[in-house]
């Protein structure tokens, strides 16, 4: 087995919570480079971790003849020309959710990806759940019937990341909770639907808790190396979104950084043969069958470490030629549908058709 070298670009929360460790599990990967702007973390992850070669400039490392992939773990607003920059020096790439701040962004990342032939993934790492496998399933295998109403969010109580750093940034982020975790929401609802053509979308955004924004600890602290959190906050803390696609199907979408609420993680999905809820109990499917309702909670399988599968999957696709999981047209519409909320969010929830954008 050829080892496959590895470099990744940020190395601030999640590459050292998920990538760089999931990397180093992973059999017949080297991860032989990082870069990040960030000299004192970028030293420190260096060691931490026994990374040979580091840069400030992360083109010095796409110009790395030896690399053969790259992570993008930076923030969202630099997604689009790290991908692109790095497709085009020959990279296969697994970047960061959410892929893309614009379907625009998007398009230009699948067209590099496309033009260069490289594997190109979305880190959707939701999509690896036990949970998220045992429904793909079902739905792939027709028990679902048609999926024709979906709904999910993601609603932390007081989980502002990074409170004046870049996630709370516009310029930076391209946007607040709906693009750090609605994005996650979406993007396996999206994709469970059997990613059907949207058309329309409407939205609403709030910044309820700018006079109240606490740090909500992500980055995890020990991560924050040499980093300054002491600029704005200028995106929203809640969001909503009413997804129309042309199949006839809708989606309801939430997400939230701050709110008074409780805290929940949840998806709904409504089928003609069934339908399926995953909350904190659990998942469980509702159907019925010889005249009865039945409901039926599967066996899940809930030690699966996302991360690592996520990038075993990522260098499966490398070595085998396999497409990822994540499909180029999912990446543009997830791109698509929350640039529509935002869109429609400005103009007083104006419901905004995909084919403006
Ligand atoms: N999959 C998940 O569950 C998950 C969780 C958290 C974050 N993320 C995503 O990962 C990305 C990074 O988030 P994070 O929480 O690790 O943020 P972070 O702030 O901890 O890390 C980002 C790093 O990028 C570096 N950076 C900034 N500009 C750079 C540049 N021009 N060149 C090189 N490095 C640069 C920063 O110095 C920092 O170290 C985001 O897109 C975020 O949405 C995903």
């Amino acid at each position: 087995m050829e080892t496959i070298r590895v470099g990744i670009i940020g190395v601030g929360g999640i590459a050292q919570r998920s990538h760089l460790p999931a990397f180093k599990n992973t059999p017949g990967v080297d991860v032989v480079a990082i870069a990040d702007i960030n000299e004192k973390k970028l030293d420190f992850v260096a060691g931490k971790f026994d990374v040979p070669r580091k840069f400030v400039d992360y083109k010095e490392l796409l110009a790395q003849d030896d690399i053969d992939a790259v992570s993008i773990c930076t923030p969202n607003g630099l997604h689009r020309e790290m991908s692109v920059n790095a497709l085009n020096a020959g990279k296969h790439v697994l970047c960061e959710k959410p892929v893309a701040v614009t379907g625009k962004d998007a398009e230009a990342i699948i067209a590099a990806a496309r033009a260069s032939g490289k594997v190109f993934m979305g880190a959707f790492c939701l999509r690896f759940t036990g949970a998220s496998r045992v429904l793909k399933q079902f739905a792939q295998d027709g028990k679902l019937g048609d999926i024709y109403y979906v709904k999910g969010g993601y609603i932390r109580r007081r989980g502002i990341p990074g409170l004046g750093g870049w996630f709370t940034t516009k310029s930076l982020s391209g946007g607040g909770c709906m693009l750090d975790i609605g994005v996650h929401a979406l993007d396996r609802m999206y994709w469970l639907m059997g990613a059907p053509e949207p058309v329309s979308v409407s939205g609403v955004t709030y910044q309820a808790f700018a006079d109240n924004a606490v740090d909500g600890g992500w980055p995890p602290l020990a991560t924050r190396i040499g980093d300054v959190y002491a600029g704005i906050n200028d995106v929203e803390d809640m969001a909503s979104g009413y997804v129309q696609f042309a199949n006839g199907a809708t989606l309801l979408l939430e997400a939230c950084w701050a709110g008074n609420c409780e805290p929940s993680s949840y998806m709904q999905l409504f089928g003609t043969k069934a339908g399926a809820l995953e909350d904190a109990r659990g998942l469980q499917l509702f159907g019925e069958e010889a005249g009865s309702l039945l409901d039926i909670k599967p066996q899940v399988d809930e030690n699966i470490n996302i991360y690592e599968a996520e990038i075993a999957h990522f260098v499966d696709c490398i070595r085998e030629g396999k497409e990822p999981l994540t499909t180029p047209q999912e990446i543009i519409n997830v791109a698509k549908i929350i640039e529509a909320v935002y869109k429609s969010a400005e103009q007083n929830g104006r419901q905004v058709k995909i084919a403006e954008l």
